[in-house]
């Protein structure tokens, strides 16, 4: 099989690692990929949101299957066009998408279908967000309704930080287009959990549950980020389980009652409240970086089961988990997630020790003239596996130890809280 993988971050490189182990695979592309994909697979230089380039390249290359990485191929209708072209795609096509790139459009779903997540309100004046926040009470959340790169979100202490965000949003236009509609909603409590399940269009399983590290700083201190780390599994109870399956279930059905063919990751931000779990929000693809830390826990073929998603026949593919624990830590560059500096080398990248437990995912470097240099935010994710995360952790610890880089920065409590959920 041709398989392309469209991105180029941390993510990507991870996807591109677990899929050039398949036994399917024969030849590997990934669009536009990075210095460090290019190691597993030949990088394509395409913009990965023009779908008639994509769709080109794999009618001229003999592509059999797409995996589509970041948000904005797929909110761009990338999957359509490929599927139009009779290409198979992990990915779902732009109007199911919509569940990411419009947190209104997710609001509306989750009430519609009944399934449990914050009170909330879309609103697309000034005026309806202004009686939004004096209709509802307690701290509440500002939501740009539009992608934001994490910067969507603002959680308030107050009513007068509400409207100053709305203020910002919707008046200031500080996102651009993204924040014209906002969300207001009740701000809740509990730990958090990223579920990622693969869905074929009918049927769904779930990954290892992951916990997203969000904040910059130790003890979630400081802005938010894309993710200074991850770990996974988190372990839940079977009641809390079964609470999960039936948020997916309800979401598959609401899906189908719909009529979006979901063919791709279906990732739900859950907040574990005392009344159980609320759907925080969704993503329509691979977490970055939970992806880092479920990937080399799974046990089957990666490249197999996106196929069979794409095909809708996921039913009888093989899925198996490993034993054992993952743990991702993000080396930043200095001044992220503001401004982040770039161009500096990093030194420790050629002598860091190939091993199966022991990876370094590339999420912003670039090696130009053969010196691995800084090129991002998030520069590397260290991953290790481990029989169990307190060993994953050290295991983590000890290989960003090796790596070093001016400005270089990053978490020291990944996987240092709650590692099960009951
Ligand atoms: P997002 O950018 O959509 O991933 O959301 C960022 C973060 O905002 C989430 O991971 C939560 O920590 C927080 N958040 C979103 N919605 C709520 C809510 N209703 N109550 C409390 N925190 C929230
Ligand atoms: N790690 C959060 C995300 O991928 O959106």
């Amino acid at each position: 099989m041709k398989v392309l993988i469209l991105g180029s971050g941390g993510r990507e490189h991870a996807l591109a690692w677990r899929t050039a182990q398949s036994r399917l695979v024969q030849k590997l592309y990934c669009a536009p990929g990075s210095d460090a994909i290019a190691a597993l697979a030949e990088c394509v230089a395409l913009d990965p949101c023009d779908g008639l380039s994509v769709a080109g390249f794999c009618a001229e290359k003999g592509v059999d299957l797409v995996i589509v990485g970041p948000e904005g191929p797929l909110a761009a209708g990338v999957a359509d066009v490929l599927r139009k072209a009779a290409v198979r795609v992990f990915g779902p096509g732009q109007a199911a998408a919509r569940l990411e790139y419009s947190k209104s459009f997710a609001k509306r779903f989750l009430t519609r279908h009944r399934i449990p997540t914050a009170r909330g309100r879309s609103c697309a004046t000034t005026a309806e967000a202004a009686s939004a926040i004096d209709s509802m009470k307690g701290p509440l959340v500002v939501k740009a309704d539009g992608l934001a790169a994490g910067k969507g979100v603002r959680v308030c202490a107050d009513r007068e930080e509400a409207k100053e965000t709305v203020e910002d949003f919707m008046r200031l236009k500080t996102l651009q287009a993204a924040g014209e509609t906002v969300v207001i909603e009740e701000c809740l409590c509990g730990p958090e959990l990223s579920v990622l399940a693969l869905v074929d269009g009918r049927t769904y399983k779930l990954l290892p549950h992951s916990r997203d590290h969000k904040r910059l700083l130790d003890g979630d201190k400081g802005p938010n980020t894309g993710g200074m780390g991850a770990f996974a599994p988190v372990e839940t109870s079977a009641e809390l389980e079964a609470s999960i399956r039936g948020i997916f279930d309800a979401v598959l059905a609401g899906l189908r009652a719909d009529g979006l063919d979901y063919r791709g990751v279906l990732y739900a931000g859950l907040m574990l409240t005392a009344q159980g779990p609320k759907v925080l929000e969704f993503n329509c693809r691979f977490g970055d970086p939970e992806t880092q830390a479920i990937l080399p826990l799974l046990d089957c073929d990666l490249a197999a089961l996106c196929l069979a998603c794409a095909e809708g026949r996921l039913g009888p593919a093989e899925f198996k988990v490993r034993p054992g624990a993952c743990v991702c830590v993000t080396l930043a560059s200095e001044n992220y997630p503001r401004a982040p500096m770039t161009g500096r080398p990093i030194t420790g990248i050629e002598e860091f020790p190939a091993r199966e437990d022991l990876m370094l995912f590339h999420a912003g470097t670039a090696r130009p003239g053969g010196l691995w240099t800084t090129a991002g935010g998030r520069v590397v994710g260290v991953t290790a596996r481990a029989a169990d995360a307190a060993a994953a952790k050290r295991l983590a610890y000890e290989g960003v130890s090796r790596l070093s880089f001016d400005g270089m920065h990053y978490r020291r409590d990944i996987a240092g809280e709650i590692l099960a959920i009951r």
